[in-house]
């Protein structure tokens, strides 16, 4: 893993570990913690739901178990930060440099939180669902606890789930053991971890993650200034896709080479098309889309072999989704003052010899 800080624990696995596997091992898996990783008590733990709801709950995970079927979702996880390096070639951002790994796929096993909102009572006028969780980050001044927000037709949509098993194994502290928050489609911010409350309300949740964090802000904004409610909310995912081979830096024979990646479309898309140009987007050829069983919530791998030349290329890469999207050509389009969001073309360089 690339370890971008030790406390709070922030890694990716470099892209050559991504490469070819639909589903990340957990070991392998990026890691995005905003404080310490709580001290697991799966004995004493409970989940409050309450809010706008006629029956607040409080439940273990045997709870949980006995009364709602059991649901697996693969899903893939990505950092509103992935790839937050490229916009920082463009022009300082603080906060880590995560490279293309900041996004893995698992297969997630827990209860949907339809069915546990259902069972509370949900009541009409709840329009956003938040979670808290007791990890305590210095971020926010004064420190705060983690939290955020997902609106009630997302919470209500079927496959987010309050999950406890992660590819069939029960899940690692440091990716939210005993329970945690998978909402697929959306940025990694919203699948809150060590999930400890569940509150139905009329508006967003007011915490630092959802009302002051992974926010979109204008160009000119100080992001250490930027108040409440500023800049654009980040819920679902924007279409992005990334090389993981050949690293970029690489050294090979000239001749043919295959190159493979992943393209991610975001809630409720689906990746159409993926194309490689070798001059920078003057001719594209299109990559073929590997066998995906995996469902509309998993990435999109693909490759494509090219003939590359003696001497330094370039390969860059983009998709299109089946809204006929696609992505902008340079980070600096798309530069944020908080380095969210990086959607531009991935390119890696790389250098044959003879
Ligand atoms: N939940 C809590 N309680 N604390 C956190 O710091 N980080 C969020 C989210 N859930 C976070 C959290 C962010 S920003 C991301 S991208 C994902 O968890 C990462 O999940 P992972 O560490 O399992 O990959």
């Amino acid at each position: 893993m690339v370890v971008h800080n030790d406390h709070p624990f922030n890694a990716e696995p470099p892209p050559a570990a991504l490469a070819g596997r639909p589903i990340t091992p957990v070991d392998t898996f990026y890691a995005r913690n905003h404080g310490p990783v709580p001290e697991s008590d799966p004995e004493g733990w409970c989940l409050v739901v309450d809010g706008l709801v006629e029956r607040p709950l409080t439940l273990s995970v045997a709870h949980l178990r006995a009364l709602f079927p059991e649901q697996t979702v693969v899903a893939t996880l990505q950092c509103a930060g992935n790839r937050r390096a490229g916009l920082a070639g463009v022009r300082d951002i603080p906060g880590e440099p995560w490279g293309r790994g900041a996004t893995s796929t698992a297969s997630w096993t827990g209860v949907g939180l339809a069915g546990v909102l259902e069972h509370a009572g949900l009541r009409p006028e709840a329009a956003h669902i938040a979670f808290e969780a007791p990890d305590v980050s210095q971020e926010p001044s004064p420190p705060q606890a983690y939290g955020g927000s997902i609106p009630v037709a997302k919470a209500m949509a079927g496959e987010v789930l309050l999950a406890w098993a992660m590819n069939g194994e029960p899940l690692p502290p440091a990716h939210g053991a005993p329970l945690r928050v998978v909402v697929p489609g959306w940025i990694g911010a919203r699948s809150v971890k060590w999930l400890r409350r569940v509150t139905a309300q009329s508006g967003p949740s007011g915490n630092y993650y959802q009302a002051v964090a992974y926010r979109i802000l204008p160009p000119g904004v100080d992001p250490d200034h930027a108040g409440p409610g500023e800049g654009i909310s980040l819920g679902p995912v924007a279409l992005s896709s990334a090389i993981l081979s050949p690293a970029d830096g690489a050294r090979l024979a000239p001749g043919p080479a295959e190159v493979t990646g992943y393209a991610y479309a975001g809630d409720g898309r689906a990746v159409a098309r993926v194309d490689v140009s070798l001059d920078d987007g003057a001719t594209w050829a299109q990559a073929a889309l590997d066998p995906q069983d995996d469902g509309p919530w998993a990435w999109q791998h693909w490759r494509l072999t090219v003939d590359l030349p003696e001497g330094d290329s370039v390969i860059a890469v983009r998709a299109w989704d089946d809204a006929a999207e696609t992505q902008p050509e340079s980070p600096a389009q798309v530069w944020n003052p908080k380095g969210y969001a990086n959607t531009s073309w991935d390119r890696v360089a790389v250098t044959c010899d003879a």
